[in-house]
């Protein structure tokens, strides 16, 4: 039987990012719970003005309960989604257990169901709290295959830093202006997810090919087998143009999405992942073909 809620000594709160000290809260909370740092996010152009943080504060100011809700459009079998994301789920140990987290869940729920979203995702690995609200888990599948020959460059890509205010504002303009990576499934718009991601995983290279105004994010592996995560661009160039502008030739590759942009097919293969992909809305659709949502989109 579903639990009331314990609230007692925190006070509700939401829309405290522009708060400063509402902000740190939150950016303290998801250190101390996940070992992520969001601080960096604010050198990066600050959090999606988009998003709608619910969350209980105790006496000292410190967040005890959070979920952030923000807009993620995406793209699935052609079809463009008007979509929420649900992130930053958390709360503090003294505080669990006490009804906070479906509070703050179906508080952000009834946002997004006003706001008119008709779809809402989310990340996790832990599947069974979301499926009393409606939500399923999507399939997710990476591409393998042989790299193809690369093609012959107008120029060599440049590599990017997202912290240097001249590299930020471009990676910002292409990312306002970017087309799905992939026709099955792709996010619209996500600037503030892939420029954070840009900082949390220090193997990811961001490299910028001028000749066809797109940025690639990727990775390579001591025995030489390229990764492909994303590509920002308002037409995606060839994995073969990819890897010229790259200067690379690498034997193998794999891509985090799929490839049907690329001129390039690759193999599907599930992701193995603790974490899965939930969707809610939009009856029972799921890709047609095997996909997912590029890693610089996790949230
Ligand atoms: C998971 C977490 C958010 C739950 O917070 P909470 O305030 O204790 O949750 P609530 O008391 O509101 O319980 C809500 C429901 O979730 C269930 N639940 C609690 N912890 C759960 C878990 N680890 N796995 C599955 N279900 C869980 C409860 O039984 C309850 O079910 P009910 O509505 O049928 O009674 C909290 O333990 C936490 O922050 N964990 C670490 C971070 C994390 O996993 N975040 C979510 C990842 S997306």
């Amino acid at each position: 039987m579903a639990q009331r809620l314990d609230s007692a000594g925190l006070t509700f709160r939401r829309d405290y990012f522009a708060d400063p000290a509402g902000w740190a809260a939150l950016v303290r909370l998801l250190r101390d719970i996940f070992g992520i740092d969001i601080g960096p996010l604010q050198r990066l152009g600050g959090p999606d003005p988009a998003s709608m943080p619910f969350g209980w504060f105790d006496a000292e100011g410190e967040l005890a309960a959070n979920i952030s809700a923000f807009a993620l459009p995406f793209v699935i079998n052609g079809r463009s989604v008007h979509a929420a994301g649900l992130q930053s789920g958390a709360v503090r140990p003294p505080w669990r257990g006490r009804g906070l987290y479906r509070n703050l869940t179906v508080k952000a729920l009834d946002w997004c169901d006003r706001r008119g979203f008709e779809a809402v995702i989310l990340y996790t690995d832990k599947p069974s709290l979301y499926e009393p609200y409606g939500f399923r888990s999507i399939p997710l599948h990476r591409y393998e295959g042989t790299a193809p020959a690369a093609s012959a460059p107008a120029a060599p890509a440049r590599r990017l830093l997202p912290t240097a205010s001249g590299d930020l504002a471009l990676l910002q303009s292409l990312l306002k202006n970017r087309t799905p990576v992939s026709t099955s499934l792709g996010v619209t718009a996500n600037a503030a997810m892939f420029l954070i991601n840009t900082q949390l995983d220090a193997d990811v290279r961001i490299s910028f090919l001028e000749d066809r105004q797109a940025v690639v994010a990727w990775k390579i592996d001591e025995a030489g087998r390229f990764s492909l995560l994303d590509v920002v661009a308002a037409e995606i160039p060839t994995l073969a143009a990819i890897l010229g502008g790259l200067a690379i030739a690498p034997a193998s590759a794999e891509v985090f999405f799929r490839p049907d942009k690329l001129g390039w097919v690759g193999v599907p293969q599930p992701l193995k992942s603790g974490t899965r992909l939930m969707l809610r809305g939009l009856g029972d659709i799921a890709p047609t073909s095997p996909a997912m949502l590029s890693p610089m989109a996790d949230f």
